[in-house]
């Protein structure tokens, strides 16, 4: 039987907080968070929320072009570091860890946000959380999350 998973959230805009906010509750002792999802699914946006929600004050964006965006948030009195990478560019495991995600990912009181995973899996320690983002309609959108 498959495992259950640990959170399933059905979400708009308009309670897209509340989902980061439940999100974070459940799973912020994870450091290595993976959003799977198509283009436009939302990965992004949710990402976005849950930076602001931290306390983020560096710009949040896209990691497409630079493909690693680094954010700094404070936790338990600590600045942690936030790496928001975007793999959809890369083509395999070996051209992730030449555009040092490994590095990131490897930083247990750092978090790591990333857009398509499916890229490099292997490169994911244990635990993770595998997040699928599906859309359900146009603005609402339905979360799974698992931790792997
Ligand atoms: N509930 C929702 N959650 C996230 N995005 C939504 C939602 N409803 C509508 N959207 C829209 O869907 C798009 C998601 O884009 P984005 O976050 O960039 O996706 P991705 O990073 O997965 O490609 C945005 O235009 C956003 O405004
Ligand atoms: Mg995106």
């Amino acid at each position: 039987m498959a495992p259950a998973p640990l959170l399933q959230i059905s979400y708009s805009l308009a309670t897209i907080e509340n989902a980061v906010n439940q999100l974070w509750q459940s799973a912020h002792q994870y450091n290595v968070w993976a959003f799977s999802g198509e283009m436009g699914a939302g990965k992004t946006t949710f990402v976005h929320t849950l930076c602001n929600t931290l306390g983020v004050q560096d710009a949040v964006s896209s990691p497409t072009f630079a493909l690693i965006n680094e954010y700094h948030f404070l936790k338990d009195g600590t600045d942690r570091t936030i790496y928001h990478m975007d793999w959809y560019r890369l083509r395999d495991t070996e051209e992730a860890i030449n555009a040092g995600m490994e590095d990131c990912v490897m930083q247990k009181n750092n978090y790591s946000f990333i857009e398509w995973p499916e890229k490099a899996p292997e490169l994911l320690p244990h635990p993770h959380l595998w997040i699928t983002i599906e859309s359900t309609g146009p603005d609402t959108r339905n979360m799974t999350v698992w931790v792997k």
